[in-house]
């Protein structure tokens, strides 16, 4: 027997599924979870796990994507559907690391992927840290707690307050749940013509009070609403009143927010001023927006260091290539290769678009879905919701869930024509 340490105190009994068309690699990957103390089965094809997972019901699956006759991609959705499988951990074992592929293997339901060749060290970090938030989640079960979305960039026109207000209205619009955009640029908020509406109170007031006395129902008092339903916490207005916001304020107030919300997206101002560095913290996903020129990527590398600094997990942070100007960019691949981080999303520039849709507060989201630039943003806003949500079909299908699922559906036809 293993030693037991904390972890595998934790994950001692977990059942783990492995599918791996090669006996070799899934033998090995099953000696060393086995070691580790895990039950570990074996599949070698995708209708003999899925046939494996309904009656076993494996905690956790690490899934090949490359397999003759069902590929993973495919085993993982089917997965998703049956009960016993829909909340199980799925990790891919993949041995392409394109965004494409990566970014497949999340539409498909998966939690997380592992490129081969992988390191024993690697593998066992992966799925106990998959395991730990399984059972974290499942000590919370039946409360799903909001997700906060915090966007942010050191330099400042790199397309915060833009992304941050389609993305709001983007969640609200896709999933019909409540959502509440908070306006967290010091010293003075720009969300707010963004979206055409003058919130009574802002973060500017909400300052004024001492901690003790914000709670949930003080919050929800300050929220101004917006036609699609977002709630919106209108940014400071005034200089001298933002330099009262700490760091314990918005910890408390995107605690509270959490509670009740399930998605809060925050837009902050360009520095590691200590409350724009709590909503950092309490974030569960970093949008970092860059500009495609050599200044704006050292100064997401430096942005990247202090995340690492901070025990950051490397997946925080989502980076957003925006062209805010047309030409002599850099391309994708260059920027991903001095930053080490992947570019999950790319917005083309759009002339005039962006700034048409500040001047009239009207969010190019909302704009023609049949439009590339907004189906685009459709998308990215399903990338970056929580897991709970795309797993089901929601019981009323809103019009830009049916789009984004149609439009994945039809890729993974293509795909499966190729
Ligand atoms: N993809 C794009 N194509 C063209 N213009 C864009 C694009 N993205 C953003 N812009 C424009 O760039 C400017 C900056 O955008 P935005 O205000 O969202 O950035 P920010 O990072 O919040 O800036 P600030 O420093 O004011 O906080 C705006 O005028 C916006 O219209
Ligand atoms: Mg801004």
């Amino acid at each position: 027997m293993p030693p037991v340490t904390g972890y595998q105190e934790i994950s001692l009994s977990a059942k783990i599924l492995v599918v791996d068309d090669s006996q070799l690699l899934a033998k090995l990957v099953h000696e060393q979870l086995r070691r580790e103390g895990y039950q570990v089965r074996v599949a070698h094809d995708g209708p003999t796990a899925l046939e494996i997972a309904e009656a076993w019901e494996p905690d956790l699956v690490l899934l090949d994507v490359m397999m003759p006759g069902m590929d993973g991609f495919e085993v993982c959705r089917r997965m998703r559907q049956l009960e016993a499988t829909a909340d199980a951990s799925i990790i891919m074992l993949t041995s392409m690391s394109s965004i494409a592929d990566k970014t497949a293997g999340f539409e498909a339901g998966a939690d997380d992927y592992i490129t081969k060749p992988f390191e024993e060290a690697e593998l066992k970090l992966r799925v106990a840290a998959q395991l730990r938030r399984k059972r974290m989640l499942a000590g919370q079960a039946g409360h799903e707690l909001g997700r906060v979305i915090t966007v942010f960039s050191l330099r400042g026109g790199a397309g915060c307050s833009s992304l941050a207000v389609n993305m709001a209205v983007g969640l609200t619009l896709m999933w019909d749940l409540p959502v509440v955009l908070f306006d967290l640029a010091l010293p003075v908020g720009l969300c707010d013509v963004m979206l055409n509406l003058k919130p009574r109170y802002n973060l500017g007031d909400l300052a004024e009070r001492s901690i003790d006395e914000i709670d949930a129902d003080l919050i929800e008092g300050y929220l101004a609403q917006h036609e699609t339903g977002l709630r919106f916490f209108g940014g400071s207005t005034d200089p001298a009143q933002s330099e009262r916001v700490t760091d314990n304020l918005i910890s408390y107030a995107l605690g509270h927010l959490r509670e009740n919300y399930a998605y809060i997206v925050v837009d902050t101002s360009h520095s590691f001023a200590p409350p724009v560095l709590a909503a950092l913290d309490a974030a569960d996903k970093i949008l970092m927006p860059l500009t495609p020129d050599i200044n704006s990527v050292r100064v997401g590398a430096a942005s990247l260091k202090v995340f690492d600094s901070l025990g950051y997990p490397e997946d925080k942070t989502t980076l957003v290539l925006n062209w805010t100007f047309s030409k002599s960019g850099l391309a994708t691949g260059r920027v991903e290769e001095v930053l080490h981080h992947p570019v999950e999303m790319v917005i083309p520039h759009a002339e005039g678009i962006w700034s048409e849709a500040i001047n009239v507060g009207r969010p190019v989201i909302t704009g023609d879905p049949e439009s590339p630039l907004v189906a685009m943003l459709e998308d990215a806003v399903w990338r970056l919701s929580r897991p709970v949500d795309r797993r089901r079909r929601p019981a009323a299908p809103t019009r830009m869930w049916q789009r984004v699922t149609q439009r994945m559906k039809q890729r993974r036809e293509r795909q499966a024509h190729k």
